[in-house]
């Protein structure tokens, strides 16, 4: 029998019961399809600056290195925000993606049938089966750019820097080409290139790597028209590669069109097999405990888990079959409609798990 070890990042807030919802539903296909996980947990964010006083212990990135895949919940909160920005729980976040050179970060923003009715967007723009994946490059850019502050004659300023090297631009690119390979062979490159150097560099190198994959229709956008486009018509997107910082910001975008944050998974590869997986909305400190989190993005992203690190796919597909079964007739409060039974965090775990063994 296989057996994979998982590390477990609960991090803060809603995140331990969010996990704990996705670590059923995981016991549940693992007896099912016959394979083993042993689970390790680590500290992250800041429940690790708590207890360590640093939001991203040495024994943390230990632990992850040493997994096949890692599964986190969120990190952040109120409580740490008057922190100084490298003490901060979101630098544990951007130290474990360094760490782990996790440079590829997946983000599907795809439409749940069932669900369809919390699209901001009007039917006719959504159409029937929205499904865009953002390609987002995680390990570069100004995130890990360089920043600091100075004072020059009393006045303050302070800068951060958007560098890429063409390895890096390379190396993302080739997985949006993948990605694109396996969906609707088309891929749209998003950057500033009218104003920023680095957004040249950025096309110039995406055009360099289109030649080894001409299958895939390639088109470029800037970033505001992306931004546009994304609400206008965004059944026009199949593939989106961009820089960390536009990835960012057009994911939250992108999963906004989808109706439900609290539905949407990631995935953040690296060179190496082993990836890291988590929801992409936050740790909602203000429901916190309340018992009335939304499992499903973090159910899912340990379904991509299975799929992309384990090679499981029958076991991923039947998560991501369960999920669409469960939304037809319970609802978590945070996309409950009247027609359907509101659950709570841990009821929602259940009863996809539930649906899966009875399948
Ligand atoms: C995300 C988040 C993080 C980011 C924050 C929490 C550092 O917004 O994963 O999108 O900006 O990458
Ligand atoms: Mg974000």
């Amino acid at each position: 029998m296989k057996n994979y070890n998982i590390t477990l990042l609960k991090g803060d807030g809603i995140g331990p019961e969010i996990v704990n919802e996705a670590v059923k539903v995981l016991n549940v296909v693992a007896e099912k399809y016959n394979f083993g996980i042993n689970y390790t947990e680590a500290d992250l964010g800041g429940i690790a600056i708590d207890k360590t006083g640093v939001p991203l212990p040495e024994e943390t990135i230990i632990k992850c290195k040493s997994a096949d895949a890692v599964l986190l919940g969120a990190v952040g909160g109120p409580k740490w925000d008057n922190l100084a920005g490298n003490i901060r729980p979101e630098a544990g976040l951007l130290g474990i993606r360094g760490a782990l050179g996790l440079f590829a970060n997946l983000r599907p923003a795809v439409i749940f049938k069932s669900l369809k009715d919390a699209s901001p967007l009007k039917d006719n723009i959504i159409g029937d089966n929205l499904d865009i994946m953002v390609v987002r490059e995680l390990t570069g850019g100004i995130y890990f750019g360089e920043r600091g502050r100075e004072e020059i004659n009393g006045v303050q300023s302070a800068y951060d820097t958007e560098k890429y090297s063409v390895p890096e631009i390379e190396r993302i690119a080739r997985v949006a080409f993948d990605m694109a390979m396996k969906r609707n062979k088309k891929l749209c490159s998003v950057d500033k290139a009218n104003v920023l150097e680095s957004s040249r560099l950025w096309r110039e190198t995406v055009t360099k790597i289109s030649k080894e994959y001409p299958e895939v229709e390639l088109k470029y956008m800037y970033v505001d028209n992306c931004a546009m486009q994304l609400v206008r018509n965004p059944k026009q997107f199949d593939v989106i590669v961009t820089s960390n910082i536009f990835g960012d910001i057009l994911s939250d975008e992108a999963s906004m069109i989808s109706g439900s944050i609290g539905m949407l998974a990631s995935a953040s590869l690296s060179e190496a097999k082993s990836g890291l997986y988590e929801p992409i909305h936050g740790s909602a400190p203000d429901i916190a405990g309340m018992g009335i989190a939304n499992p499903l993005a973090t159910i899912l992203s340990a379904a991509m888990m299975l799929r992309y690190s384990l090679d499981e796919p029958d076991a991923a597909q039947s998560i991501e079959n369960a999920v669409d079964e469960v939304l037809k007739f319970a609802r978590t409060p945070d996309i409950y409609t009247e027609g359907t039974k509101k659950v709570s965090c841990e009821e929602m775990g259940t009863l996809v798990s539930e649906i899966i063994k009875n399948k």
